[in-house]
């Protein structure tokens, strides 16, 4: 069964994918028509569906969400609720009127391209559509056919129509700066949720991601979810009508925006991906799982390695001498790849000076970085360096020669943001000159790794002052044009994305990049809710953690060792501890946890997950199955323990109830029917407890 169907009589299509059916059609009068996203249906449903007027399409109920009648909401005519195109003509007209003029099944048989065409300008809007497993990814080709300009003062990436429920609740990933990604759920009324940033990178405010249920749980319920591919600012609104239909719109935020469509000029959308979970909340984050790891992210078929980071060990004192030490010990508890993070380039004594000069410091590396490379590499490690290419201090060498290639106004201040400005990637010489002086460092010494940061947002947005459109739009595309073509350079070396720590961890950036570093906080305790909202969306595999020191850099907070590791083992391990002040035994406990983790890292990146939270509440826990069902890992975490309890219950699920199932540590055996429907008794006591549980199915 192709996932694409043109029932060629009713001049509709079907849409399957992994327990999902999206259905639209297209009209005598040629209006394209929504007709269904939810479960599965077949295709004399759909006929139905085109029988069934519920009173939305060509009637005078005017006052209808015009989004669960036409795929495509553009601002025209009665088209007053939230719309997802508008765009201004050379004559001034602000509407549209758009027609469908062809449609086309892909080679593959799993996309689709619908083409509508404005009954009087050369104006065009394409609608694809690409089944992607349990994912349907979305996106919008506007094309500009005529001899004079358009401007798009909005140009949405799809609007999502919900079937009616009787009540609606949204579960979305919100936070601030070294608190990302919080599980946040409330009931909708009527009226509009809006999500978004401003700021040129998604942010730390909040994901491009958003759940919607009618009271669904984790093992039941229908869970529809939508996301956006950008790494600029966004928006996400979920707009409730009284009668209780529910529609989604997303795609480029129109704050401040106006892009040009030059005379023969088009310009495609980010993708929109929608997820339709018919089993609940752990059915919706095993569909997301899946999807990054089959279709986003690069390399989703190898394991990642175990991280040493600098930053929090030497800041922006970096020497070879103590990197290198640093390199052993971290050679020695285990460690495959072990990055120099912000420092080590000219000029970098601390946050004033240096960022866009991506050349080694003469004094500390006077032969470059390849020395301490080769001196990483024959301790069995890959070597990798930070970088935030997008960036450029007042005081570089870089800003000297172009004090013209950053975002400004003629006229106004500039806004420094941690010292300093942002690089104009909206324009191809600034594209061009990253490109080259990346690839210079990435050639002038065997880099493995680059850990890409941005810890700025964008604020003088100067359109109009180069020829490259909205910089909202064109700094994205410039990000993207960089590092796809940087990977194309030098395709063995593997990227992780930050943006102050969590500011930019979007679908379109992990489809360049190997992991996100989520979050600057590595307060372990603090971590668990942020790890926790982060993998309700995004695959483990892709979800930094580090082992700091204790009392915490940024909380101050101590906490012991067990615990941090424990509470890093749950996403990609890494160690960020200056282990030059790690007593032996942290040392040799320490190798003992990389060693278990990479007993179990397959299962954690790879595996099934499962938030297993919620009997006491003081609990965090969480279970991971293998692919093949033969290892299950379960971390529990009680920051202090209360009313004499010692143990917790936790329900698994998941599981193959009539297998058996052997505690690895003390080879207690127990079915899983037992651990599913009785639960797995963990010890926790004290303060910080911390338990790893371990199960192997016989
Ligand atoms: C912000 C990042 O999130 C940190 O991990 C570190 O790389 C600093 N930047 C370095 O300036």
């Amino acid at each position: 069964m192709p996932a694409v169907e043109h029932l060629t009589d009713r001049n509709a299509f079907l849409l399957r994918g992994d327990g999902f059916a999206y259905a639209l059609a297209v009209t005598p009068d040629g209006d394209l028509r929504h007709l269904h996203w939810g479960g599965p249906l077949e295709p004399a449903d759909v006929a139905v569906l085109l029988d069934d007027d519920a009173g939305d399409f060509g009637s005078n109920t005017w006052s209808n969400p015009r989004a669960h009648a036409e795929e495509l909401v553009a601002h025209g005519g009665r088209r007053l609720d939230e719309t997802a195109l508008k765009v201004e003509f050379a004559d001034g007209v602000r509407a549209l009127d758009l027609a469908v003029v062809s449609s086309a099944v892909g080679p593959d048989g799993d996309e689709l391209t619908v083409r509508l065409a404005d009954r009087h300008y050369p104006f065009a809007a394409e609608l694809h559509y690409r089944v992607r497993g349990g994912a349907l990814e979305r996106w919008t080709t506007l094309v500009n056919d005529g001899d004079t300009p358009v401007v798009l003062d909005r140009a949405y990436s799809a609007s999502w129509a919900l079937p009616w429920q009787p009540h609606w609740e949204a579960t979305w990933l919100a936070g601030m700066y070294a608190a990302e990604t919080q599980v946040t759920r409330r009931a909708l009324g009527p009226g509009r949720l809006v999500l978004e940033s401003r700021r040129g990178i998604p942010g730390h405010a909040a994901q491009p991601w958003l759940a919607l249920d009618a009271g669904a749980g984790d093992e039941a319920g229908a869970v529809w979810s939508v996301a956006l591919a950008w790494s600029g600012s966004w928006r996400l609104a979920a707009e409730l009508a009284a009668d209780g239909r529910l529609h989604v719109t997303t795609g480029v935020n129109d704050f401040d925006l106006q892009h040009p469509l030059a005379p023969g000029a088009s310009w495609t959308t980010p993708v929109t991906a929608g997820v339709f979970a018919p089993a609940g909340h752990d059915d919706l984050t095993d569909r997301w799982h899946a999807y990054e790891r089959r279709h986003v992210v690069p390399r989703s078929d190898v394991v990642r390695p175990v991280l040493y980071n600098s930053w929090e060990a030497t800041f922006f004192d970096v020497r070879p001498e103590s990197q290198l030490e640093l390199a052993r010990r971290a050679a020695g508890l285990g460690a495959e790849l072990f990055v120099v993070d912000d420092g080590w380039f000219a000029g970098r004594d601390d946050e004033n000076a240096g960022i866009g000069d991506w050349t080694p410091d003469p004094t500390a590396f006077p032969g470059g970085l390849k020395p301490l490379a080769d001196e990483v590499h024959a301790l069995g490690m890959r070597f990798g360096v930070w970088v935030e290419p997008e960036a450029v201090s007042p005081d570089s060498d870089l800003f000297r020669a172009h004090p013209d290639w950053i975002y400004q106004w003629p006229t106004r201040p500039r806004t420094l943001a941690r010292q300093t400005h942002l690089l104009a990637l909206s324009r191809p010489d600034v594209r061009a000159h990253l490109v080259e002086a990346l690839d210079a460092l990435l050639s002038s010494a065997p880099v493995d790794a680059l850990k890409w940061d941005l810890n700025r947002p964008l604020t003088e947005a100067s359109d109009g002052l180069d020829e490259a459109g909205s910089v909202w739009i064109g700094h994205v595309e410039g990000f993207y044009e960089v590092l796809d073509r940087l990977r194309a350079l030098h395709p063995d070396v593997w990227i992780e994305s930050c943006a102050s720590g969590g500011g930019r961890a979007d679908l379109g950036v992990l489809s360049r990049t190997e992991w996100v570093w989520p979050s600057d906080q590595t307060d372990a305790l603090e971590r668990l809710s942020i790890q926790q909202g982060y993998a309700y969306a995004h695959s483990p595999h892709t979800m930094m953690a580090w082992v700091t020191d204790s009392p915490t850099y940024l909380t101050k907070r101590e906490i012991p060792l067990r615990f941090r590791f424990h509470s890093a083992m749950t996403g990609l391990l890494g160690i960020g501890g200056n282990l030059a002040h790690w007593s032996p035994a942290d040392l040799s406990a320490g190798a003992e946890y990389v060693a278990q983790y990479k007993r179990i890292r397959a299962t954690v990146q790879y595996g099934t997950m499962r938030r297993l939270s919620g009997a006491p509440d003081d609990v965090t826990a969480v279970g991971y199955r293998s692919p093949s069902g033969d290892q299950v890992a379960v971390f529990a975490f009680a920051p202090s323990v209360r009313h004499l309890r010692r143990t917790v219950l936790l329900r698994l699920r998941g599981l193959d109830p009539a297998a058996v199932y052997v505690d690895a540590a003390t080879g207690a055996r127990s079915s899983g029917a037992l651990l599913m429907h009785h639960g797995l008794r963990v010890g926790l006591v004290g303060d910080y407890a911390s338990e790893l549980v371990i199960l192997d199915r016989t």
